[in-house]
């Protein structure tokens, strides 16, 4: 029997209602909760969430739980791209298509707004309804997946130029590529199948390095209308991008092709419905 895709619009959604009554519950003071709520409540393409839906559907978890697990992931992804916004990283003063959160409220409120949506999702995965042996796995994963991050975010703000595309693969790598390995493979961490978490990491991880392939060709190629941020800043910042070493025609062939092979590892079909769907969005927003 085929089980019928998840699609992206339908899915965005009814993750943007469950985002915002999980956003409404938190004990926070109502001027912090409005920092707090303005980037993740800005828009996105919820990719992140999405990704975890479609394996979660795939392998039937109930949608409480791959829910929370998108809560978790897409509001640090928030916090990470409102950090990365600031004047001592990018210095990016747009954001999904509105002021970045330094310039909308200040800098202190964007470096606490991101401080606490950077911590704020451990608090998320404590509390899922799963057995308590894998519920420590999926935080040791997750730990190590933020604290990546990171540094991939320091790596790159501190990149010297060099002449091999090996560094710029890991801060990639760390920068991007790690949150991607988590949401192909948390949703088999909580199913407690181990062997295809390994293995959906390692795609995860392969979808993630495209995907940053993808952005330093947008950032390079697309107008601040369609980007919802400044085009142009990673050469501008000397940032580690991949066209330093080769051109956009060259590298979007390049990932189309890493794109095709990675499909054959993932043997479920609606979630390579999902993921092909997934690349024209990719590659157009
Ligand atoms: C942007 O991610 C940051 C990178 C890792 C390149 P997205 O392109 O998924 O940003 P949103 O969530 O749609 O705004
Ligand atoms: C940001 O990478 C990655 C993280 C926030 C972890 P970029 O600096 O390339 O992202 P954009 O282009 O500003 O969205
Ligand atoms: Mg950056
Ligand atoms: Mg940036
Ligand atoms: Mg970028």
């Amino acid at each position: 029997m085929k089980t019928k895709t998840l699609k992206i619009n339908d899915f965005r959604k009814e993750f943007d209602k469950f985002l915002r009554d999980h956003l409404e519950r938190l004990m926070v003071c109502s001027s912090f909760s409005s920092i707090i709520n303005y980037t993740p409540l800005t828009g996105g393409k919820r990719l992140r969430p999405y990704l975890i839906a479609l394996f979660s559907q795939a392998i039937g978890l109930p949608s409480e739980l791959y829910m929370k697990l998108g809560v978790a992931v897409e509001l640090f992804h928030s916090g990470s791209l409102i950090h990365d916004d600031l004047p001592a990283i990018d210095n990016d003063d747009f954001r999904r298509g509105k002021p970045s959160l330094h310039k909308a409220f200040d800098e202190a409120s964007a470096i606490l707004a991101g401080d606490f949506l950077m911590l704020y999702p451990v608090k998320v995965l404590q509390e899922l309804t799963i057995n308590e042996h894998l519920k420590f796995l999926l935080i040791n994963e997750w730990i190590r997946t933020a604290l990546s991050i990171i540094e991939g975010e320091y790596l790159d703000v501190t990149y010297e130029p060099s002449s091999n595309t090996k560094d710029v693969n890991r801060i990639h790598r760390l920068k991007t590529a790690e949150l991607f390995g988590f949401c192909f493979s948390s949703p088999f961490i909580c199913a407690d199948r181990m062997e295809e978490a390994k293995k959906m990491k390692e795609t995860g991880l392969r979808f993630g390095h495209i995907f940053q392939v993808l952005d330093d060709i947008k950032d390079k190629l697309q107008p601040i209308e369609i980007l919802g941020k400044t085009p142009g800043k990673d050469e501008k910042l000397n940032r580690p991008s991949i066209l330093r070493f080769m051109s956009p025609e060259e590298a979007l062939n390049t990932s189309e092709k890493d794109f095709k092979t990675l499909l054959e590892n993932i043997e479920y079909p609606e979630v390579c419905e999902g993921l092909k769907k997934l690349w024209k969005l990719i590659v157009k927003a």
